[in-house]
């Protein structure tokens, strides 16, 4: 059976185009075909004068469980485009998009999920929301410069407690904390994103590049700095006793036995 586009794109006539992260059967979790799609969308998007903002969401429930486990860590055809992998090479076009990002975040926002959405310019989510940020509990480090993005966005002491204890975050403690704009019942976060994109689109796009970097200024050396840190950090854990022993428990769905490490 051919899988059906991994990721879809629809532009408006207002200038909002609308991604769409779709592999719903998984909760939208991220293969390499999946970060391919939304690398060549977002880069295809900044390229395109018709486009002066992207909403980016997820099919069915979720927004995105993060990387696919199933492929986590497994043996990889060398990428024709340089990078090690898929999630790579799309980091590189988030940080390189230069008009606003709103992400509709609703279900499942998970890992890769959740620093995808915490990368986006203003964030919105649905009443089903369920943030985490899983790489304690999977061995990891942060990645997608969330280890910056996330205390640039809501400090250092409540980064710090959602990263060690790898904690859900519900959508009024989302806003609270400041990870999220607004937060709106399901049935009605596409569509006031949608409103709030097309309000944005009214302006010029140069306006619009212009206060996204200057808003992003302020950040670049520590976006930087986290994106080397972060990398150095997956290369060392990757693949550890540890990380097998989560990535193999949540396959057989199962708790990890971290302790036994400690002897
Ligand atoms: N990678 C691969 N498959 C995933 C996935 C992921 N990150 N997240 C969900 N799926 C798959 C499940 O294996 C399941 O597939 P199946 O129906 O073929 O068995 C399907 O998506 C539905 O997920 P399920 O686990 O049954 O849903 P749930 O509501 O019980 O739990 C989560 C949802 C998000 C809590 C759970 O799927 C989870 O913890 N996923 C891993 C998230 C994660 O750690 N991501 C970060 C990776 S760095």
């Amino acid at each position: 059976m051919t899988r059906e586009a991994p990721v879809l794109t629809n532009l408006d006539d207002e200038g909002v185009l609308l991604i769409t992260l779709n592999r719903p059967d998984k909760k939208n979790a991220f293969d390499d075909p999946q970060w391919d799609g939304l690398r060549d969308a977002l880069n295809d998007a900044r390229e395109d004068p018709r486009v002066a903002v992207v909403v980016l969401t997820g099919a069915g429930r979720d927004f995105s469980s993060g990387q696919d486990l199933n492929a986590f860590g497994g043996a990889v055809e060398p990428r024709k485009d340089g990078h090690p992998n898929g999630f790579a090479a799309c980091v590189d076009a988030v940080y390189a998009f230069d008009k606003p990002l709103l992400a509709a975040v609703k279900g499942v926002a998970v890992g890769g999920g959740c620093t995808l959405a915490v990368a986006c310019d203003v964030v919105y989510v649905g009443e089903s929301v369920r943030m985490r940020l899983p790489f304690a509990n999977l061995g990891l480090v942060p990645e997608l410069a969330s280890s910056y993005t996330l205390q640039a966005a809501i400090g250092r002491q409540r980064a710090a407690e959602l990263f060690f204890t790898a904690e859900w975050i519900d959508p009024e403690r989302a806003v609270d904390m400041g990870m999220a704009a607004r937060a709106y019942p399901d049935d009605a976060l596409l569509e006031a994103t949608t409103a709030k994109a097309r309000e944005i689109a009214q302006w010029p796009v140069s306006a619009l590049r212009g206060i996204k970097q200057t808003l992003t200024l302020a950040h670049q050396a520590g976006i930087d700095a986290a994106r080397k840190a972060e990398d150095d950090g997956m290369a060392k854990l990757a693949g550890s006793p540890e990380n097998v022993e989560a990535v193999t428990a949540f396959i057989q769905r199962r708790a990890p036995d971290f302790k036994q490490f400690r002897k």
